[in-house]
């Protein structure tokens, strides 16, 4: 059964997906922390299903770094082994993204490498693009530049503003992380061999 520990900042839209996945004991994984920057509603879910949070405050620590060692001292004492970042609106220290890499990975809300960073959405729409998308990618030290594990499109409609987009890149989103983390889990897809084929 693979381990797996969430990091979110927001409603954990995608954490819950990932949690009524993993309650089916045919699913080969399993959520055994959430952890946030703050704090953060996707917290109710974790507690719903009994599953233990941490929460590592940003704006306590003097800098990034200071942040990054605490969050992975609590990644620690867990040992998942796999970590998704599922709306954690932070970017990671180096000395994290390099101790668990290639075993740490991000959902996105566009059809990565475009519109990476925090508001992919927003940039998508501004582009005037028909269609943008969701991505699971393994996370590297750039932003958003990792090695792609899916992707797929969801085209852009007419009328639609940011959170209508957003609402129907969700669920593509959620669809894709649950699928990753069952292929991560079965041994399907295998994370170091990506990673590996991605720096050749
Ligand atoms: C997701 O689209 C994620 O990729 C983005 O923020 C959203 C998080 O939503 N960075 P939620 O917290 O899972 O509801």
């Amino acid at each position: 059964m693979l381990t797996v520990a969430v990091l979110i900042s927001g409603t954990g839209s995608n954490l819950r997906a990932l949690l009524d996945a993993a309650a089916d004991p045919e699913f080969p994984a399993r959520v055994v922390v959430v952890g946030a920057d703050r704090e953060a509603d996707g917290f109710a879910h974790a507690e719903e299903y009994g599953i233990p949070t941490f929460m590592v405050p940003f704006a306590q620590f003097a800098s990034r770094e200071e942040w990054g060692t605490e969050l992975g001292a609590q990644l620690d004492v867990w040992r998942p082994d796999l970590v998704v970042l599922s709306g954690l609106m932070r970017l990671l220290p180096a000395d994290l993204v390099d101790a668990w890499s290639p075993r740490i990975i991000n959902t996105h809300p566009a059809y990565l490498p475009e519109f990476p960073g925090a508001h992919g959405v927003r940039d998508a729409l501004a582009a005037d693009v028909a269609q943008t998308g969701a991505s699971v990618i393994i996370v590297d030290n750039g932003v958003d530049s990792g090695p792609i594990l899916a992707q797929e499109r969801v085209p852009v409609l007419p009328g639609d503003d940011e959170h209508a987009l957003h609402e129907r890149i969700k669920p593509v989103e959620r669809r894709l992380l649950i699928d990753v983390v069952r292929r991560v889990a079965t041994g399907d897809l295998d994370l170091a061999a990506v990673s590996a084929s991605a720096q050749l």
